[in-house]
């Protein structure tokens, strides 16, 4: 059966790239990665890619009007490459709803909190302040509205005294790294449906949709 095309889109350091293009290259595995987009020119994640042997393209948002323009562009360089399915990888652009629209249902992003607690940015400074015990990261549908859309599948973990920052991004990334080739493999293999109530993953167990993780 042919795999589903993915496009990731990246800003930064790309470890949640990694781990899909880690996952990709399992032979059982459904998806395949179609290309890596940055806005970023010198995005460490670029060379990752490279060395991967994945496409990668930059499209700078600083080259363009408007949102809408520089949308367009990206949206082109991922029907360039065939792409089914985008995923949002530490992009930290908001995308404009013309953007949205047109990859509605196959567009999903990754955030280091239990949506809906601590939307936007400096996520686990937020987390750490507001004095919760339990955090984690959400793998959802993007809808125009920042960090909302249909949740399809959360990793929780501890929130520890005397955590910084660094320490509990690292342990909410070990998650992601888990999390998102799940989502992207449960994607492909069609299971991820939208409903009334948002989105449910069929033929997975009630429950299967959500990580505990009690590591330090
Ligand atoms: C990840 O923690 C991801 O959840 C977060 O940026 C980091 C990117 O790391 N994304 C957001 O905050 C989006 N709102 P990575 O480049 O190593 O994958």
């Amino acid at each position: 059966m042919a795999k589903l095309r993915v496009g990731i889109l990246i800003s930064g350091r790309g470890s949640n790239m990694a781990a899909l293009i880690r996952a990709a290259d399992e032979p059982d595995y459904p998806a395949e990665i179609a290309c890596v987009v940055s806005n970023i020119a010198d995005a460490p994640g670029l060379g990752i890619a490279d060395k991967a042997g994945v496409a990668t393209a930059v499209v700078s948002h600083q080259g363009y009007p408007n949102r809408e323009s520089f949308d367009r562009v990206l949206s082109t360089t991922l029907e360039r490459h065939g792409v089914e399915l985008v995923a949002l990888a530490g992009f930290m652009r908001i995308l404009d709803r013309w953007f949205v629209e047109r990859w509605a249902g196959r567009l999903i992003n990754i955030h280091p909190s239990l949506l809906p607690a601590f939307k936007g940015r400096q996520v686990e400074r937020q987390t750490i302040e507001a004095g919760v015990r339990i955090s984690g990261c959400t793998v959802h549908l993007v809808v125009p509205d920042l960090d909302a859309g249909p949740i399809v599948a959360q990793a929780a973990v501890p929130v520890l005294p005397g955590d910084t920052e660094q320490m509990l991004s690292a342990r909410i990334l070990r998650q992601e790294h888990h999390l998102y080739p799940l989502v992207v493999r449960w994607f492909a293999e069609g299971r991820v449906v939208e409903t009334d109530r948002g989105v449910e993953v069929k033929g997975v167990a009630p429950g299967g949709t959500l990580l505990f993780s009690t590591e330090p």
